[in-house]
């Protein structure tokens, strides 16, 4: 017996199943390896955890493997588009799948930004490396982020000091560069899926090449001297150094690992979503999990982390280790700009996808599910979030925009995590492709570990992220409560025997 139930009315224009095991892996991977391990990496280890950063990106590894093993269960009984937003709307109801579907929202389009600014630090560098030097006033936001450590006296154990953070204006224009990128990788995505795969699996190969090759050739250089002592000491304020920096610096980095849940996101493109769904979550979690820990590795072994609080640590490490790693040097920049080029098109391609889910649902406007009569693609949804994400990559610091994106989506993970053990309860014969091993085990760890990354984040993000909360909440009672259907997929149970 199937274990979904579609809605009987044939769409006009379906999207095209596409992706196979191997193109939904290279998916998974195109999103997560990102400006999270080229750029935040960098910011991490000088603000945060120092070298510590390694064991960071250890624990949000498990935090992501609870979270994806979940995610695997619910993707492959709700092989649809729409991500943890479809599976919520489908078992708990509108008003989570809502919260959960505006989180991803952040996630998705805030997240595109963050990964286009990113990008514009490599582009600059790289365009720097040819003789071009772009002025700094177009390639930078017009505000920044200041922080000043404050400390209520000496160094005492009872002393907590705080990290007092500000908004300072900086004299740049905006981040032209970032916006542009944006804008471009938004007209591909409204040209159509199949293209859009081939690009990003190019992007992929190009990536993992230039990972690879930093850690293969810069891990043997590290000094030693780089990474004593692994946890700086804790300079009074709490996430500043110290094991209380590493803890910081986890839900920081998580960034870095944002872009599993995208393969869900594509479950309606792909050929076979209930076998192939778990294999490209879980498989490129795996891989990107063990690359960032040899990656951080040798980025804080090659250059003291104090030196790494630029837009292109990665390069900064490889020119640490002199003449001898200076062939990389260009290489990594040429990979980078094409690498975070992939992960820009997972995440507008996420975004689009789901407001299409929450289109078809009522929660937004039907015109975000409006599809292309010739290309097929959901382009009108494209173009908004294009737009939306464009703006915020021109005038938006990265590490604002990074926390608040990490937040909310470690969000949308708890949800995902309780859900998956309402469904036990309330559907135990429902056909599972996928369990989720031990999921009395693994869900609240999910749910522990998320909620741990967020409690770490600054008190900031959690304000900002109330604030995004509550325009969520005007939007639904305003609009999504009066317009929302019944849920198209419903999961039916096997009889009892
Ligand atoms: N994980 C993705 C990145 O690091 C979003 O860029």
């Amino acid at each position: 017996m199937a274990s979904i139930t579609e809605d009987p009315v044939a769409e006009e224009h379906e999207l095209t199943r596409a992706l196979g095991p191997w193109q939904l892996t290279a998916l998974g991977i195109g999103a997560i390896i990102g400006t999270g391990i080229f750029v935040i990496t960098g910011h991490a280890a000088a603000s945060y955890a120092g070298p510590g950063v390694v064991i960071s990106f250890v624990i949000a590894g498990f935090g992501c493997l609870f979270a994806g093993l979940c995610y695997a269960e619910y993707a492959s009984m709700i092989p649809v588009a729409g991500s943890a937003y479809t599976y919520t709307y489908s078992t708990l109801g509108k008003f989570l799948a809502w919260i959960i579907g505006w989180n991803l929202v952040l996630e998705y389009l805030a997240a595109s930004s963050v990964v286009a600014v990113g990008w514009s630090g490599y582009f600059t560098k790289l365009m720097g490396q040819m003789g071009i030097h772009l002025s700094d006033a177009l390639v930078n936001a017009p505000i920044a982020m200041q922080k000043a450590m404050t400390t209520a006296g000496g160094c005492a154990p009872s002393d907590s000091g705080s990290l007092a953070m500000n908004f300072v204006p900086t004299g740049n224009v905006a981040n032209f560069v970032a916006m542009a990128a944006i804008l471009v990788i938004t007209a591909i995505l409204v040209v159509g899926i199949r293209a859009s795969a081939r690009f990003n699996t190019t992007m992929v190969i190009v990536k993992l090449s230039v990972v690879v090759l930093v850690i293969a050739f810069g891990l043997p250089l590290i000094h030693m001297s780089n990474l004593t002592p692994l946890i700086p000491p804790n300079t009074c304020a709490w996430g500043h150094f110290g094991w209380s920096g590493v803890l910081r610096a986890t839900g920081v980095i998580f960034f870095a690992y944002i872009g599993f849940d995208a393969v869900s996101v594509a479950a309606q493109e792909a050929r076979n979503p209930q076998r192939d769904m778990p294999i490209g979550i879980l498989g490129s979690l795996a891989i990107c999990t063990v690359l960032y820990i040899l990656m951080s590795i040798t980025m804080t072994g090659l250059a003291p982390y104090t030196k790494l609080n630029v837009a292109f640590p990665v390069f900064v490490a490889i020119d640490s280790a002199g003449p001898q790693l200076a062939w990389l040097g260009v290489a990594v920049n040429v990979a980078v700009v094409a690498g975070l080029a992939a992960v820009m098109l997972v995440l507008l391609l996420g975004q689009s996808r789901i407001f299409y889910a929450m289109a078809k649902d009522g929660l937004v406007p039907p015109l975000f599910s409006r599809i292309h009569p010739r290309f097929h693609t959901p382009y009108v949804g494209t173009i908004i979030t294009g737009i939306f994400a464009a703006v915020l990559a021109a005038v938006v610091p990265l590490d604002i925009l990074g926390e608040l994106v990490s937040i909310g989506t470690l969000a949308a993970f708890v949800i995902v995590c309780f859900g998956i053990m309402v469904l036990r309860v309330r559907m135990p014969r429902a056909k599972r492709p996928f369990r989720t091993p031990f999921v009395w085990i693994v869900a609240p760890l999910g749910i522990i570990m998320c909620g741990a990354m967020m409690y770490w984040l600054p008190v900031d993000t959690w304000i900002r992220l109330a604030v995004w909360t509550l325009i969520g909440l005007v939007i639904y009672f305003g609009y999504s409560i009066r317009h929302a259907k019944p849920p198209r997929w419903h999961i039916v149970q096997e009889p009892a025997e």
